[in-house]
C-alpha cells in the first residue's frame, strides 16, 4: 500500500474501504455449514473475480514492454516541425512488443512477426508509431486484413492452427510473398526482443514549419545487434519457457541493461511519390536505401519496467490515427484503415474511456468534447458541453492539430493501386532472396519452407505454393519444390512450432 495509507487496521479493505472481514474464510453457518448470501465481502470477491480478464487482443494478444526515452539527437527541423523530433528534445514513451498471430499465453517463440508498438508522451500530445519487426507487410487492401489474421490463427472446428489455411491464404494473395519471404527467413525468430529492429512500416507525412510537406519510412536499428535463433532452438524455448521474450527483456531492465535502439528515417521529397519506380504507398513495399539513404533523427532508450502488467501493458491503447502536428498519415490503405480500426477495438476491449487510463492518458491537458459514457472519471465540471459556444470555452475550427492531407481526386471505385513502373509482386523478395540473404540464410529457407509445407498442407495449395516461389525466385523455387517432392513420400513435418 501507498504510504498514505489510512487504514484503521493492518488488513485488507472491501472496495469501499471498511476493513474486510476475512480474506481466508467465508461466513458460514457452523464451520461445516452452508455458506450466507449476505457475506458481501465473499460475492464481492467472486464477482470480481469473474470480470478481472478483458478480452485479449484480437491480433497481437500475447506481449510485454517497458517505458523508456526517445532523445532526438540530430536536426531534421527541414523535415517536420513535430516537437519530439526537435534536436535535444527528450520524450517518455511506451513501447509494446508482441507476435500477432499467438493467444495470450501461446509460446513467444513461435515463428512470426513481432509487433514493435510505441507511444510518446510528447508535448504535443500522444504520438503512437505501431509498427513491426519488418518493414512491410502481407498485404495492401485493409479489406484483407481481417481474412488474413484468421488463417493465420485456428481452425472453425478442430481449433488447430493449421500450415494448409496459412499457405492457401498466402498463395491466394501474392502480394504477401515480400512478407512471407522475411517471415520463413531469420527475421521470423528472434533471439529476444532488444535483439531485433522495428520498423514504422508505413510510409507517413512529415511536414515542416513552412508547411512543405515530405514522405517518411522510420527504422529502428537495434544497439545490441540482429540476433537470431535456429528452428531448434525456438522450438526447445518455447516448451522450456514460453514467456522467454517477456522474461529476457523485464530482466535485462532489472539489471540496469537498458536495451537501445538508433532511430533512422528515409524521407522522399513530396512531388518523388507520383513517379517513384515503386508506387511508394504500397506497404508491401521497401524504398532501397540507394534511393532513400538513412537519415539518423536519434535514440530509443528502454530504462522502466512496469509497475503493473494489466494497468500499463494490457490496459495500453496504440493507435496509428494518434498523431502530433508536423506528422501526418499518407494514402497508404492499410495505414488509413488502420486509423480507424484500434480505437473501436480499445472501447470493446478496455471501454469507452480507454483514453482516460493513465498509461493512455497524454501528459499535456485535455480538453476535449467527449464526454461521459462507462467508467467515466475525468469532466469538465460544468462547463459547456457544446461548441461552438458564447460562455468561453475554447472549440477547434481548424487549428491544433492540422489535417496533414494530400491532393485526391477521382470517381469513387474500389480496384487496386494504380502500377508504377517496377511494381510487381515478386520483385523486392525475389532482390531478397537473391542479393541480400547468402547461401546458408537460402538452404535455411528452402528447408523452413518445405518444411512447412511438409506440415499438413494440401496438394492443390502445393502445386501454387511451387509457382509462388518459383515466381520469387526460380532456382529457390525448384529447390523448395525438390525437397518438398522428395519429403511427401516420407514423414511430413508437423506442428507450427516446427514449421
Ligand atoms: C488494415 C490493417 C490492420 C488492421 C485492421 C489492424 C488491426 C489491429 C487491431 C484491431 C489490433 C488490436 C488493438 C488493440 O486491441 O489494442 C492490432 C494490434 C496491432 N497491430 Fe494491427 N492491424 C492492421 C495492420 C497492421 C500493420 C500493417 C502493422 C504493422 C506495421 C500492425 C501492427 C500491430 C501491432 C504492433 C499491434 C499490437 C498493438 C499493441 O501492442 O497493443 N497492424 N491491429
Amino acid at each position: 500500500m501507498a504510504s498514505h495509507d489510512t487504514r484503521p487496521h493492518g488488513g485488507s479493505t472491501t472496495g469501499a474501504g471498511a476493513p474486510a472481514p476475512s480474506d481466508r474464510n467465508s461466513l458460514s453457518v457452523g464451520s461445516n455449514g452452508p455458506l450466507l448470501l449476505h457475506d458481501v465481502h465473499f460475492i464481492e470477491q467472486m464477482a470480481h473475480f469473474n470480470r478481472e480478464k478483458v478480452p485479449e487482443r484480437q491480433p497481437h494478444a500475447k506481449g510485454a514492454g517497458a517505458f523508456g526515452v526517445f532523445e532526438a539527437t540530430e536536426d531534421v527541423s527541414q523535415y517536420t516541425k513535430a516537437a519530439l523530433f526537435q534536436k535535444g528534445a527528450s520524450t517518455d514513451l511506451l513501447i509494446r512488443f508482441s507476435t500477432v498471430a499467438g493467444e495470450m499465453g501461446s509460446p513467444d517463440t513461435w515463428r512470426d512477426v513481432r509487433g514493435f508498438s510505441l507511444k510518446f508522451y510528447t508535448d504535443e500530445g500522444n504520438y503512437d508509431l505501431v509498427g513491426n519487426n519488418t518493414p512491410i507487410f502481407f498485404v495492401r487492401d485493409p479489406m484483407k486484413f481481417p481474412h488474413f489474421i484468421r488463417s493465420q490463427k485456428r481452425l472453425p472446428d478442430s481449433g488447430l492452427r493449421d500450415n494448409h489455411m496459412q499457405w492457401d491464404f498466402w498463395t491466394q494473395n501474392p502480394e504477401s510473398a515480400h512478407q512471407v519471404t522475411y517471415l520463413m527467413g531469420e527475421r521470423g525468430l528472434p533471439r529476444t526482443w532488444r535483439n531485433m529492429n522495428g520498423y514504422g512500416s508505413h510510409t507517413f507525412m512529415w511536414v515542416n514549419e513552412a508547411g512543405e510537406k515530405f514522405w517518411v519510412k522510420y527504422h529502428f536499428h537495434t544497439d545490441q545487434g540482429m540476433e537470431f535463433f535456429s528452428n531448434e532452438e525456438a522450438a526447445n524455448m518455447a516448451g522450456a519457457d514460453a514467456d522467454y521474450h517477456r522474461r529476457d527483456l523485464f530482466d535485462a531492465i532489472e539489471r540496469g541493461d537498458h536495451p537501445s535502439w538508433t532511430v533512422k528515417v528515409q524521407v522522399m521529397p513530396y512531388e518523388d511519390a507520383k513517379t517513384y519506380r515503386f508506387n511508394p504507398f504500397d506497404l508491401t513495399k521497401v524504398w532501397p536505401h540507394g534511393d532513400y539513404p538513412l537519415i539518423k533523427v536519434g535514440k530509443m532508450t528502454l530504462n522502466k519496467n512496469p509497475e503493473n502488467f494489466f494497468a500499463q501493458i494490457e490496459q495500453a491503447a496504440f493507435s496509428p490515427g494518434n498523431v502530433v502536428p508536423g506528422i501526418g498519415l499518407s494514402p497508404d490503405k492499410m495505414l488509413l484503415g488502420r486509423a480507424f480500426a484500434y480505437n473501436d477495438a480499445q472501447r470493446n476491449r478496455i471501454g469507452t474511456n480507454f483514453h482516460q487510463l493513465p498509461v493512455n492518458r497524454p501528459k499535456v491537458d485535455v480538453d476535449t468534447y467527449m464526454f461521459d459514457g462507462q467508467m467515466n472519471f475525468l469532466q469538465s465540471d460544468a462547463r459547456p458541453v457544446y461548441a461552438p459556444n458564447s460562455q468561453g470555452r475554447g472549440w477547434s475550427d481548424g487549428q491544433g492539430n492540422p489535417e496533414e492531407i494530400w491532393s485526391v481526386d477521382g470517381d469513387l471505385v474500389r480496384s487496386a493501386y494504380e502500377l508504377h513502373a517496377e511494381d510487381d509482386d515478386f520483385g523486392q523478395p525475389g532482390t531478397m532472396v537473391r542479393e541480400v540473404w547468402n547461401d546458408a540464410q537460402r538452404e535455411a529457407a528452402v528447408n523452413q519452407i518445405s518444411g512447412a509445407l511438409l506440415g499438413g498442407v494440401g496438394a492443390d495449395v502445393l502445386e501454387r505454393a511451387f509457382d509462388y516461389w518459383k515466381n520469387v525466385d526460380s532456382d529457390f523455387g525448384k529447390r523448395i519444390e525438390e525437397k518438398v517432392r522428395a519429403g511427401s513420400a516420407t514423414e511430413p513435418v508437423s506442428g507450427m512450432s516446427e514449421a
